[in-house]
């Protein structure tokens, strides 16, 4: 394994539809969910204001809806796919291994 991933959390402490927050090593925060058996890794920031996608969001699919103001994201891309939201979220590429979470801090998009 890259000695660059970053262990995030347990698999098994996100369960299916959920959304838990997590940080990397630069004390950046992410939300970690977990839809139809696969894990997405997104910023825990709304791009729209400062709610926290893990404490103030719910999945409806692939989509984190933003419990202030109703926009929406998908958790695969990033991409907004609701208003007010404009600006994607970075997401990062996710690796199970050992029933862990964990990504590549620096493999973000954007
Ligand atoms: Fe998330 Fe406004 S803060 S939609």
């Amino acid at each position: 394994m890259s000695a660059k991933l970053v262990d995030l959390i347990a698999a098994a402490d996100v369960p299916e539809g959920e959304i838990r927050r997590g940080r990397l090593p630069c004390g950046h925060a992410v939300a970690i969910y977990h839809v139809d058996g696969e894990f997405f890794v997104t910023d825990d920031v709304c791009s729209h204001g400062e709610a926290s996608l893990s404490e103030d969001g719910s999945l409806d699919g692939f989509e984190v809806e933003c419990s202030w103001h109703f926009g929406r994201f998908d958790v695969r891309s990033g991409a907004p796919c609701a208003m007010p939201c404009e600006v994607p979220l970075r997401t990062w590429p996710v690796k199970i291994e050992d029933g862990r979470v964990f990504v590549d801090p620096e493999a973000h998009t954007l």
